[in-house]
Parts: C-alpha cells; sequence; structure tokens
C-alpha cells in the first residue's frame, strides 16, 4: 500500500490522471442528482408571483438602486430573528429576477418590512425620510409622485414567465387591468385577489386622481414579507 502511494506521488503524470478521475467521479455524484428533481427550491405554501403593480414597483426598486442600502435577507442568527422576524426561505425570493438580496445595510433590511407602517409612513417616508425619522440618512424621492408607466406591464409579465414565473395567459390578459384595479379601493378586485391571494388593495399615496410610481413601491413593500404564514412556525432553533 506505501509502496503504490509513494509511486503516484513520484509519478507526476500518473498523479494528475488518478486525481483528474478522482475530483470526476466526485462532480458526477454531485452534479448529475440535480438533474432529476425538479427544483432545488423547497415549495411553501403562500408563496405567489407577484401583482403587476407590485411588479411595477419591484422594477422601481431596482431601477432607483435601493439595494444598494437594503438587503432583503434575513439571517437565521437570533439578533436578526428578533430584529426582523423568521429568517428568509429560498422559496420566498423564487420569483425574484433578479434576486434583491442585497449586500450592503446602509439601512434596515427590508425583507419582512410588508404591514410594519402605514402607507402614508412610507409615503411620508419616501417623499423625505428625516420628516419621520429625523436621524436617516436615507435620500429622499419625492419624483415617485409622478405617473406610473403602466403601458408595457403586460411585456414585463411575459418576461418574467420567459425565466420561469409561472404567470398564466388569464394573468397576462388582465395585467393592466389587475395592476389599476389594485390601487383604486373602490375597484372590483375579485378577479386580482383569486389570481394573487393576499394582494394588498389601497390608494397607496393618498392620491386617487392618478396611478403613480409611488403607489406601485409602496404595493411592493407593503407585501414584502407577507405571503407565509409564520405565526404558527418556528424556527428550528428557538424550539424548546
Ligand atoms: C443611502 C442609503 C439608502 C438608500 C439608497 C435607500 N435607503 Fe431606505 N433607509 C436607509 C436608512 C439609513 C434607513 C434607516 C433610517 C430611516 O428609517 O430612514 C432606511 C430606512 C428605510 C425603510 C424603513 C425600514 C424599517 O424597517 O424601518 C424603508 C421602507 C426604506 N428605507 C425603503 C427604501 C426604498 C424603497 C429605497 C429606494 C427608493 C431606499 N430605502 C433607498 C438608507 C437608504
Amino acid at each position: 500500500m506505501r509502496f503504490n502511494h509513494g509511486l503516484i506521488e513520484r509519478n507526476s503524470v500518473l498523479l494528475l490522471v488518478l486525481s483528474f478521475l478522482t475530483v470526476t467521479i466526485g462532480g458526477i455524484a454531485e452534479i448529475v442528482p440535480l438533474f432529476a428533481v425538479e427544483t432545488t427550491i423547497e415549495r411553501v405554501k403562500g408563496v405567489r408571483p407577484y401583482t403587476p403593480l407590485e411588479l411595477a414597483g419591484r422594477n422601481i426598486y431596482i431601477r432607483e438602486g435601493c439595494y444598494l442600502c437594503h438587503s432583503q435577507q434575513i439571517r437565521p442568527f437570533r439578533d436578526e430573528y428578533e430584529r426582523y422576524g423568521h429568517y428568509s426561505l429560498a422559496a420566498e425570493s423564487m420569483y425574484d429576477h433578479p434576486f434583491q438580496w442585497g449586500s450592503k445595510r446602509t439601512g434596515p433590511d427590508l425583507a419582512r418590512v410588508g404591514g410594519r407602517y402605514s402607507h402614508e409612513w412610507h409615503m411620508a417616508h419616501l417623499i423625505a425620510p428625516r420628516s419621520v425619522v429625523p436621524e436617516s440618512i436615507m435620500p429622499g424621492y419625492p419624483f415617485l409622485m409622478r405617473r406610473l408607466d403602466v403601458r408595457d406591464i403586460a411585456a414585463h409579465l411575459r418576461t418574467n414567465r420567459a425565466v420561469g414565473v409561472p404567470y398564466d395567459e388569464e394573468m397576462l390578459a388582465n395585467a393592466r387591468a389587475d395592476l389599476e384595479a389594485q390601487a383604486n379601493p373602490d375597484a372590483d378586485t375579485a378577479g386580482l385577489l383569486k389570481r394573487y391571494p393576499k394582494a394588498v388593495v389601497g390608494n397607496f399615496d393618498g392620491d386617487a386622481t392618478m396611478l403613480t410610481e409611488m403607489d406601485a413601491l409602496i404595493a411592493y413593500l407593503q407585501m414584502l414579507g407577507t405571503l407565509v404564514r409564520f405565526s404558527d412556525v418556528k424556527p428550528e432553533h428557538l424550539k424548546q
């Protein structure tokens, strides 16, 4: 046995060939099973694609670079759990293209900010952060009170479908109507809520006369982290 090993160590070509074989076998053992499973993300009840209005808001979130200061990933540590809530599940960002996990927290994590503040608070905060949080260093976004461009919303849904988000024909056909219904508390939202359970309907920016970028962004913020019900789920490491 010892003799054989010495042979390998002294013969670089043999060492190279055998190393290559070992790595190949290891690689095959790791990669091949992945082709057999449909997805590596565990499905979780409640997770659904974004509504057209949320998706429009998400596009604004990306356009404005909110991810440069805000992460959307709660790590499984006690301090994070106590501050932000249940740690993020892979399934919660499975329809994110691109994902918004972020890599820097100048501001707090936003993965579960949905429902934490009122629409009015968000609006005041986004227009002038220091009007509600005096010590804030976040920039203001007052220009978001301009009209939201809704013309290409169906195309956005279709593009997401091309990369695997399960938007069906009905969702595509109703994209524009669903977008407008979600920002109008007087609209008939039965179809919207059937297609997108738990969608928060409201006049997000308080101005019923115009659908603004602010409406879309707040609709997006208000749904973050709200799709999965954690009230009866406790993280493993906190179970006694
Ligand atoms: C330069 C860094 C920076 C950028 C860019 C930024 N923020 Fe912030 N944000 C902060 C800081 C710092 C705070 C904490 C102080 C405060 O509440 O204003 C914060 C707080 C928040 C909060 C409250 C979170 C909580 O749990 O209290 C929300 C919501 C928010 N930001 C959304 C946004 C959105 C949406 C954008 C993009 C339009 C954005 N931020 C861009 C730095 C930033």
